[in-house]
């Protein structure tokens, strides 16, 4: 039995990563998806990868005009919503003393902000019942250097699920949180790092970890499947950790 058949399920930031393998498996258990992102290449190229009738739609989530016309564009495609993944997001790190505030902006205008109005956008295309999923991070609630900005966005995002799942209980739509650990993804080589560097970083993430490894899309998609589906149904504003232990080690 297909978890999600017959549903249609809307992934933000699901042209790559691990957006990109949710929306696979969705697919794979009977969801119509639509993913969202700002680059065409990757969207057509997700698309094709993802299959059953997927369709890629051009969004920025930092901007709110943009936000409405993707939830518009799937519901005339597809019907209403019943899975919602806000997933899309931006990893600028750097040290207190030298970050920017046009680093800063840019952060906040897409992890936070482009969060709160892609629920809020979403509110008249979600059907009843829906799951409203958003990616936080491990680094929510740690204080890991160089990280500052990134993590207090994803720290806010878990208390926005909590707000909005009681906001929302009377049309039963549930909005809960998935913390993902350090996972090899292309955001990890966004700001152009070398070979070396980017294997450098592999290892020094994966040392933070108990099981002393970095995790796959594919660990994390199955945790989105959950939060995603009927599964879950007791769970709202919640968080799914999946992080192989960054946040117990000391
Ligand atoms: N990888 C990790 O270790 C890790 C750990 C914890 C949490 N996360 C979170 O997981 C999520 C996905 O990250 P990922 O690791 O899969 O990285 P990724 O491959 O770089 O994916 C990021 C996605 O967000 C989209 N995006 C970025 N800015 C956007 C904007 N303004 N409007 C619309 N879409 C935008 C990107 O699409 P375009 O480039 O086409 O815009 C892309 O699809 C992020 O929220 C990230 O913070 C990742």
């Amino acid at each position: 039995m297909k978890k999600l058949e017959n549903k249609v399920a809307v992934v933000t930031g699901g042209n790559s990563g691990i957006g990109l393998a949710a929306a696979v498996l969705f697919a794979e258990q009977g969801a119509k998806v639509a993913v969202t992102g700002r680059d065409q290449q990757t969207l057509d190229s997700a698309v094709k990868e993802i299959g059953h009738e997927a369709i890629g739609i051009i969004g920025d989530v930092s901007t709110v005009s943009q936000i409405e016309a993707t939830y518009k564009k799937t519901a005339e495609t597809f019907g209403k919503i019943d899975v919602l993944v806000i997933n899309a997001g931006v990893f600028i790190p750097g040290a207190l003393a030298d970050f920017t505030e046009e680093e800063f902006d840019k952060t906040s205008d897409i992890n936070f902000k482009g969060v709160f109005f892609s629920v809020q956008k979403a509110l008249p295309y979600l059907n009843d019942g829906a799951s409203v999923v958003i990616t936080s991070s491990a680094l929510a609630t740690m204080g890991l250097g160089g990280t500052s900005v990134y993590s207090a966005t994803k720290g806010a995002v878990i208390t926005l699920a909590k707000a909005f799942s009681i906001e929302l209980a009377g049309r039963n739509i549930r909005v809960n949180i998935l913390s993902p650990g350090p996972i090899v993804t292309p955001i990890m080589t966004r700001d152009g790092a070398t070979p070396e560097q980017f294997e450098k970083a592999k290892s020094g993430m994966a040392s933070k970890t108990v099981v002393g490894r970095m995790g796959n899309s594919e660990e994390i998609a199955q945790g989105f499947l959950y939060l995603a589906s009927d599964d879950s149904r007791f769970m709202l504003g919640g968080e799914l950790l999946l992080d192989g232990g960054m946040r117990i080690k000391s």
